[in-house]
């Protein structure tokens, strides 16, 4: 296991087009193994695979408080099948360091989606853990937090990054 680098913006890999995974294989595990130390260590609620610059559908989320125990939940081929109502929650995204913006996001969601021993599931989901599904299987479609914002904040933010990269601190690994 490794904690990789976890991409930030304006990086393009987090734009990039993503592809199914085929099948799960001992190779896709381990990327999980690697996802799940990098979230941790950040520490994250959920990570996509493009912020790690690999261009495959697949995300993980850990939405227990830190005085429970841990619950990775692993999403591979995600589809969300199904949404019901709005809610506002505060988000942040760990390839946005210190980047947090008020998303209206559906209220429940169902998501359709294979875990990592390769068997398909289908679970609906409410407050944050629907809130962590959108926001990271956005990332599969090269879709960010900055996308759901207003023109004003969307420079705002986007300078703030472009900023961060010129002075290195884009460089630092998680
Ligand atoms: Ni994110």
């Amino acid at each position: 296991m490794a904690v990789r680098t976890i991409l930030h913006y304006p990086d393009p890999r987090l734009r990039e087009e993503t592809k199914d995974v085929d099948e799960v294989t001992d190779e896709i595990r381990a990327l999980v193994e690697d996802m799940a130390e990098t979230m941790y260590a950040a520490p994250g609620v959920g990570l996509a695979a493009p912020q790690i610059g690999v261009a495959k559908r697949l995300f993980i989320i850990d939405v227990a408080d830190e005085d429970e125990p841990s619950e990775l939940r692993v999403f591979i081929n995600p589809k969300i099948v199904k949404t019901e109502g709005t809610q506002t929650w505060r988000e942040g995204c760990l390839s946005f360091p210190e980047v947090s913006e008020d998303i209206e996001r559906a209220e429940v969601v169902t998501v359709q989606a294979i875990d990592e021993k390769g068997e398909s599931f289908e679970l609906t989901a409410d407050g944050l853990l629907a809130v962590a599904i959108q926001h990271e299987n956005d990332h599969l479609d090269g879709k960010l937090m900055i996308d759901h914002v207003g023109l004003l904040k969307r420079r705002i933010i986007h300078r703030k990054m472009v900023k961060r990269d010129r002075d290195g601190k884009n460089k630092r690994s998680a």
